[in-house]
């Protein structure tokens, strides 16, 4: 059993886990967190399904032994698709994965037609078409999976200028009229979309709800870790599968997201 103050352990194949770190924040603001980007194996889109599964256990494994989390986030659409049940078996603690908001899209659409936008890997799997077959059957469902979108989120992350044509040519999929019905929600089924949400409300051709599960994942972690309140003894910490140093960059990226006190 993890010692009391443990550290909550979020893991992404990159930066966009901070997504889901900023509704964890908002619920837990006081919850120790270990952020530990996979940066060596970025981007995780096109990886075949039992390299990435073999890939992300040992990552998460060694994230493990080395951090003694109290819990683990697997901040990652791509990953969850196809993680979660080994890890389950493997250790004994709680793992929150981050599953495409298809369900609340089909309880909130309108017009009964909604995109799921997400990396090639996650539009492929089976856990998707699943979700959409025990909840979005009465739905017109389009499948949008972007081979670039999460690459322009880290770009934009790591203040490269991200060009606006680019973000409209991954997203014009999501956008179909059926029967004289529009399209009115786009579920964001990749953690990083979010960080591109203002270049893809201008590039969209009418106004959608873009559905970022974020907020849920949060909730659900609250649910498994009992929200609580701590002062915060031990620091917030930030690692790279890659090995890249944590830089004046990195700090200053990371404490827009209530990493105060950060140890390597
Ligand atoms: N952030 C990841 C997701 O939610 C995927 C990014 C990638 O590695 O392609 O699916």
């Amino acid at each position: 059993m993890n010692a009391p103050g443990s550290p909550v352990l979020v893991f992404d194949s990159g930066l966009g886990g901070l997504s889901v770190v900023r509704a964890i924040r908002g619920l837990m603001p006081d919850l120790p967190l270990v952020y530990v980007a996979d940066d060596a194996g970025f981007p995780y889109g096109d990886m075949a399904a039992g390299d990435l599964t073999a890939h992300v256990v040992s990552a998460i494994d060694r994230a493990i032994a080395e951090f003694e989390p109290s819990a683990v986030v697997i901040a990652c659409n791509t990953a969850s698709t196809l993680v979660l049940e080994p890890l389950r078996s493997r250790h004994a603690l709680p793992f929150v994965g981050t599953v495409p908001a298809i369900k609340p899209a089909a309880e909130q659409t309108r017009s009964g037609v909604i995109s799921v936008l997400a990396t090639p890997g996650t539009i492929e799997r089976d856990y998707t078409r699943d979700l959409i077959a025990r909840f979005a059957a009465d739905c017109h469902v389009r499948l949008v999976g972007a081979p670039t979108l999460a690459k322009l989120a880290e770009d934009h992350l790591h203040h490269v200028t991200v060009d606006p044509d680019l973000i409209r040519d991954q997203i014009s999929p999501c956008f179909q009229e059926i029967d004289g019905r529009r399209t009115d929600i786009v579920v964001l089924a990749c953690t990083h979309y979010p960080f591109l949400i203002d270049m893809m409300r201008n590039a969209a051709p009418w106004p959608v709800e873009w559905l970022d599960p974020a907020p849920a994942i949060a909730h659900r972690l609250a649910d498994v870790v009992g929200v609580r309140k701590t002062d915060r003894k031990s620091p917030d910490r930030i690692s790279f599968t890659s090995g890249r140093l944590i830089d004046g960059a990195i700090v200053r990226l990371f404490a827009g997201f209530g990493f105060a006190a950060i140890a390597e």
